[in-house]
């Protein structure tokens, strides 16, 4: 069996826009209480308490969403929300409950209607943004007991990022961009050139070194995103639509150096709208309205 390297468990993400005082002010006990059973499940997984809480987070959670604010309120809390003067906004549920593993070796793609919740999705599997309630693991090491100040070294070593735009820096080479992020994960300076090249080789551009992003195609561009991402040999490469801007030849061709580098055993996950591009994975995740509607 491979290792479980990220987990997510009944994670949710909801955003409150505009003044909604009610839904805040529930939404506040709820993450309080699943606080306390997070701290109480740590402590003492066969605490007798923890099933009557369990049971309280899952009504308030079903209250909440149905919009019965004011009852989810009163049922954590006993008490009643003092009426104000204003109380307008939209409850968006951008993530609902989702349980995810995306084990070691994998070529995962996700997919879904726009506004499905994919990109938040993905932020929190890139520990870029952090849940409303619910815990994501990384190699079983909950996120939420990591402090902050060490996140982003974490992430410079185990998480690579290649995005639709590429996002390259305009003034520098295509060996500079790869070394960036040698630099961020503080690779003994020696071998950084050494590092970027052999991950340049790997795409297929060695020939292309000293070339400025301006001076390549989509496809080359996206080439050295890839090796930038895999510079640091990171456990999980995200790819947020990294085909959207290419044709369907330079689709292809870069999902099959995609393929490539996952038979050599690099972790991909893939958010895609290109039914194409999903073809290529192992397993797709459909998310519909935050949730996994199904596992292809
Ligand atoms: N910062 C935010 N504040 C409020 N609503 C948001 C925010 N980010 C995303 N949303 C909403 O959450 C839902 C999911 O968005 P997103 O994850 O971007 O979907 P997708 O990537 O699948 O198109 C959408 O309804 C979007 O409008
Ligand atoms: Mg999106």
């Amino acid at each position: 069996m491979s290792e479980v390297i990220l987990k997510l468990s009944n994670l949710r993400k909801i955003y409150i826009t505009g003044n909604l005082r009610t839904a805040k002010k529930a939404l506040e006990e709820i993450q309080k209480l699943s606080v306390t059973y997070e701290k109480l499940a740590d402590k003492d997984k066969n605490n007798k308490n923890l099933k009557e809480y369990e049971k309280l987070l899952n009504n308030a959670h079903k209250l909440f969403y149905e919009e019965k604010f004011e009852e989810c309120y009163t049922s954590l809390t006993q008490k009643i929300i003092t009426r104000g003067p204003r109380n307008t906004g939209v409850v968006i549920h951008a993530l609902n409950g989702i349980n995810l593993e995306i084990k070691q070796g994998e070529m995962v793609a996700i997919i879904g209607p726009s506004g499905s919740g994919k990109t938040t999705l993905l932020s929190m599997l890139g520990l870029h943004d952090t849940p409303t309630t619910g815990q994501i693991y990384l190699r079983g090491k909950k996120i939420s007991s990591i402090k902050s100040s060490k996140l982003p070294d974490i992430r410079s070593k185990e998480l690579g990022f290649v995005f639709q735009s590429f996002d390259l820096i305009p003034t520098m080479t295509a060996l500079e961009n790869v070394v960036l992020p040698l630099k961020y994960s503080k690779a003994p300076a020696k071998e950084r050139d050494a590092l970027a090249e052999e991950a340049l080789e790997l795409v297929g551009m060695s020939n292309r070194l000293y070339h400025t992003p301006n001076q390549l195609s989509g496809g080359q561009k996206q080439r050295v995103a890839i090796a930038r991402a895999i510079v640091n040999k990171p456990a999980i490469i995200f790819g947020d639509e990294l085909t959207g801007e290419l044709d369907i030849k330079t689709t292809k061709e870069i999902m099959q150096l995609v393929t490539k580098l996952n038979k050599q055993g690099q972790t991909f996950v893939i958010v895609t709208h290109n039914p194409e591009v999903a073809k290529f994975c192992q397993r797709t995740i459909m998310i519909v309205d935050g949730r996994v509607a199904r596992t292809l």
